[in-house]
């Protein structure tokens, strides 16, 4: 049977993970998969959490099963973290959640219940997106369309194609969008911008899934959650999916939830059933470790005070490397501007090197970032920004 399979493609973002691991080069930048990294190159697991675990495993009686939602306590502190806990879904019982295998495992969960619900509808993607998008809403049977997001030349977003894309969309159809540091360009909606998309998507009757994979990365805990309060508190049904994996740096871990808000508790209840089912159709039950862990963390205020400050930390680490960046590109190549990296925000910025300078910068000075010239801006370090900037300005000629 399998004999008739050809080997499938690398993933863009995790063959890079082994072609750097090959590289016996000592001068080798990992500017690839979106890990945070301090300044000695490290994915340390944060003090804050190492702390939460002592504490579950002396108390752990029983590795007995969860629940298919899984863990309540988590489900109900990760509505708190990305609503905040005075949001109007809350007095209305118009939100659940349920806990996925990471964000990946809660993204997917959200398109299956867009599927059940709604088959015949679009997932429109903005351009571009974070590439493992596409197999996780695809994969449901979902159709993939794309909305133009991102403007190259100047580093920012083209809110007005944007707008006209969404204004032709039929009823019913979805529109991803990510709630901060957007992945791959780091390019955000302004406070603004989400304020004028919310009478279009209620207008149009479109539903928004918002992908937040890095709330506190940007530029805070509580504006980089600014879109999602806004469309739940104005618009009747909104899918959220949250990923712990960077701001508790639990990536392995797999810690992820699905909010599903709907204009009703009633309609909630009945979505909330047809998740159960799904999960359970897929992997039963999610992992129950992470999500104790972040539980644990947001239930004490000493481990959130100390987990807000690392998160702090990393963010402030982030910001600093994309100011750095900038100054050391305009040295190396005083002809191109950069500037734009310095005004966006998360993990990542797109360089705009064409796929051969990506080829090349990596064969000749072992830089590996995706072929789209996404860089991880936390790969950066004081040992290596110099000379990243030159190898870029080597490859530009
Ligand atoms: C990334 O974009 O590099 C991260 O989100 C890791 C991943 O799974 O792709």
């Amino acid at each position: 049977m399998f004999e008739r399979l050809e080997r499938a493609p690398d993933d863009p973002i995790l063959g890079l993970m082994a072609a750097f691991r090959a590289d016996s080069d000592p001068k080798k930048v990992d500017l690839g998969v979106g890990v945070f990294r301090d300044a000695k190159g490290d994915t340390p697991v944060l003090d804050c959490v190492r702390k939460a675990e002592q504490a579950i495993l002396a108390r752990q009686t029983s590795k007995t099963y969860v629940a298919p939602a899984g863990n309540a306590g988590f489900n109900q502190a990760m509505e708190r973290l990305v609503f905040g806990s005075e949001h109007p879904v809350f007095g209305a019982e118009r939100i659940r959640s349920i806990q996925g295998p990471g964000g990946c495992g809660a993204l997917r969960l959200g398109a299956e219940l867009v599927r059940l619900a709604a088959p015949q509808s679009t997932v429109h993607v903005s351009t571009p997106t974070w590439a493992n998008h596409v197999p996780l809403m695809t994969g449901t049977g979902l159709q993939l369309a794309r909305y133009p997001y991102y403007e190259p030349a100047r580093g920012t977003i083209n809110f007005g194609a944007m707008c006209q894309a969404l204004e032709a969309l039929p009823a019913g159809d979805v529109v991803l969008l990510h709630a901060s540091c957007h992945n791959p360009t780091g390019a955000d909606l302004s406070r603004e911008q989400w304020q004028e998309l919310v009478p279009l998507f209620r207008r149009k009757h479109l539903l928004p899934y918002i992908d937040m994979a890095y709330q506190g990365l940007g530029t805070g805990q509580e504006e980089d959650a600014f879109g999602i309060r806004l469309f739940a508190a104005e618009l009747p049904e909104v899918l959220v999916a949250v990923s712990c994996s960077k701001n508790f740096g639990l990536y392995r871990e797999r810690v992820g939830v699905l909010h599903v808000v709907t204009d009703s508790a009633a309609v909630g209840l009945a979505a909330l059933s047809h998740e159960v089912r799904v999960a359970r159709s897929i992997y039963s039950m999610p992992p129950d470790h992470g999500a104790a862990i972040v539980h644990e963390i947001l239930g004490n205020e000493a481990l959130r005070d100390s987990w807000t400050r690392e998160l702090q930390g990393m963010r402030e680490r982030i910001n600093g490397l994309r100011r750095q960046l900038v100054v050391q590109l305009r040295e190396a190549c005083p002809a191109r501007d950069f500037g734009f990296i310095a005004q966006q925000r998360g993990m990542f910025s797109l360089l705009g090197l064409s796929v051969d300078e990506v080829k090349r910068i990596r064969a000749q000075q072992h830089v590996y970032m995706t072929d789209d010239s996404r860089i991880n801006i936390a790969g950066l370090r004081a040992e290596n920004i110099e000379y990243f900037a030159r190898a870029v300005a080597q490859v530009l000629g």
